[in-house]
């Protein structure tokens, strides 16, 4: 990350298939986990992205959707186009982020309420990666949560 904010990260841009993609990541998480990942991405939906950053992002996302959802909830990922922007998102049915702290969750170590997050170890830095390649592609993340329901991490790439 030291790395990325000093402007020495390069990023390897091309033309790629955002459904490609995010089935690929699905797939290797299916063959790890026993977690249902649903995925919805049947259209063919290009964005100019750095393959192997942008699967480390959705692997960061998808570490949390199962970390801090239950067990027997679903995961989906959602390829879609809209306008003329390339939207990627991750939605967990999990315990959600309170309102107060959604602005904080993409600062390095920032984790909510540590007594929860105790039990789920990490150190509060998968957000912050994942904010700082997304934007170093060009790309943008934000999160709409609702506390007890779960939330969805939203990507966006312009086309
Ligand atoms: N899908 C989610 N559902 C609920 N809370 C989340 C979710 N994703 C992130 N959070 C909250 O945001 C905090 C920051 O997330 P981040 O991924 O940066 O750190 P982490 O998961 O705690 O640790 P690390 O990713 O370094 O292993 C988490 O500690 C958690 O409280
Ligand atoms: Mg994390």
């Amino acid at each position: 990350m030291a790395r990325a904010d000093s402007g020495y990260t390069r990023y390897h841009l091309e033309p790629l298939l955002l459904n490609e993609l995010v089935s690929e990541v699905a797939d290797i998480n299916k063959n790890l986990g026993n977690r249902s990942i649903q995925v919805d991405a049947t259209e063919n939906i290009e964005a100019v992205v750095d393959r192997d950053r942008l699967k480390q992002v959705l692997i960061n996302l998808l570490d949390n959707a199962i970390k801090y959802s239950g067990a027997e909830q679903p995961i989906e990922l959602i390829v879609e186009r809209i306008d003329k922007q390339a939207v990627i998102r991750v939605r967990d049915r999990g315990i959600g982020i309170p309102l107060q702290d959604r602005g904080r969750i993409f600062e390095r170590f920032y984790r909510v309420d540590e007594d929860r997050a105790r039990t789920t170890g990490g150190h509060g830095l998968g957000l912050a990666i994942a904010k700082t390649l997304v934007e170093g592609m060009g790309g943008k993340i934000t999160v709409r949560s609702t506390v007890g329901e779960g939330s969805e991490f939203t990507l966006i790439f312009p086309k």
